[in-house]
């Protein structure tokens, strides 16, 4: 008798396929990226990201509650601000508008969830850049740590849990430990983006952010050529305090989010970037894909290739989608 193996065997009903289900993706394992914005009075949405919002400081607590009701693990908070300088020095600011909000979630929200902070200057600099630039107009390395430093500790202060340090500067994990412990926080975490990559698909964020970038960021962020590279970015974070991991965009980078998983000992984040999003949006506006049956494949590849950790901007809409199922 042939076949005598047969797979489908096990895929015949929805019992069997729910028992040898290998993957799962909870509402837990999900950080929802979000934006504060100075300068709006009502909540606003991204052209670029539709359903993705500008969040005035009372509508980004409410967003909050919300995801927090609906099971999400963490907040990831980015902040807009109306002032920008050479330097970003908003961002250090305990009272620019990322600290404000940061403080705000920490009444809020602060004892039920993961408050996390983008830890980075491109949206507090006048040239968009994620660090401060030299007379040439390159990327100051060793001037933009102590900046993260600073920058660090004012989130630290006003309550975030955990640090996004997504700069892509040499030693900024080292440094910004430093600066933090120098001043006692010692359980802050550093969920470091350990590997970056040069992306398109980080395209909508840029309007997300009212980013000033001309030009773009290959002398910081990696080529996406670059497979092996990502493994030598992970042991330094790792070797300067990195307390979690993370690959960025996902999608597209799978392969690294496995040889992550696989080499490191502690746990690994993927970002599902703006344009992994808007891309599905549009489609699933359109009619041309069904967005939650894509999402949930999406979410599921990516905890699948081995991410402990997924940051996403369907973070609350897939946490409700999820508490449905058995
Ligand atoms: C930099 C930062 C970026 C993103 C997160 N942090 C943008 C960039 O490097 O240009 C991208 C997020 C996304 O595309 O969803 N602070």
């Amino acid at each position: 008798m042939y076949p005598a193996v047969r797979p489908r065997r096990l895929r015949r009903n929805a019992a069997l396929r729910r028992l040898v289900s290998e993957t799962d993706v909870r509402p837990r394992h999900l950080v929802l990226p979000m934006f504060v914005h100075e300068g709006v009075s009502e909540p606003v949405e991204i052209p670029s990201m539709p359903g993705v919002l500008h969040h005035t400081r009372d509508s980004l607590r409410r967003a909050a509650v919300d995801a927090v009701r609906a099971g999400v693990g963490g907040l990831m908070l980015f902040g807009v601000p109306t002032r920008r300088d050479a330097s970003g020095s908003a961002a250090a600011d305990p009272e620019g508008v990322l600290n404000v909000a940061l403080r705000d979630l920490a009444s809020e929200v602060g004892d039920e969830t993961v408050l996390m902070a983008d830890t980075c200057l491109d949206e507090f600099t006048d040239h968009g850049h994620c660090g401060v630039l030299d007379d040439a107009g390159n990327v100051d390395n060793d001037r933009t740590l102590r900046l993260y430093g600073e920058m660090a500790l004012a989130q630290a202060e006003a309550g975030a849990h955990v640090l996004g340090p997504s700069g892509m500067m040499d030693g900024q994990i080292g440094a910004i430990r430093e600066s933090l412990d120098a001043a006692g926080f010692h359980e802050t975490s550093l969920f470091a983006y350990s590997a970056k990559y040069s992306s398109a698909f980080f395209g909508p964020f840029r309007d997300a952010v009212d980013s000033q970038l001309s030009g773009d960021r290959k002398t910081y962020q990696q080529d996406p050529a670059n497979g092996r590279e990502a493994r030598r970015e992970v042991e330094l974070d790792l070797a300067e305090g990195a307390d979690m991991v993370m690959i960025k965009p996902g999608t597209s980078y799978l392969d690294l989010v496995r040889q992550t998983a696989e080499t490191s000992p502690v746990p690994v984040g993927a970002y599902q970037v703006s344009g992994e999003y808007s891309m599905v949006e549009a489609a699933a506006e359109r009619g041309w894909l069904d967005r939650q049956r894509t999402v949930l494949e999406m979410l599921t590849s990516v905890r699948r290739a081995g991410a402990d950790i997924v940051l996403t901007y369907w973070a609350t809409q897939a946490a409700r989608w999820l508490r449905d199922e058995p």
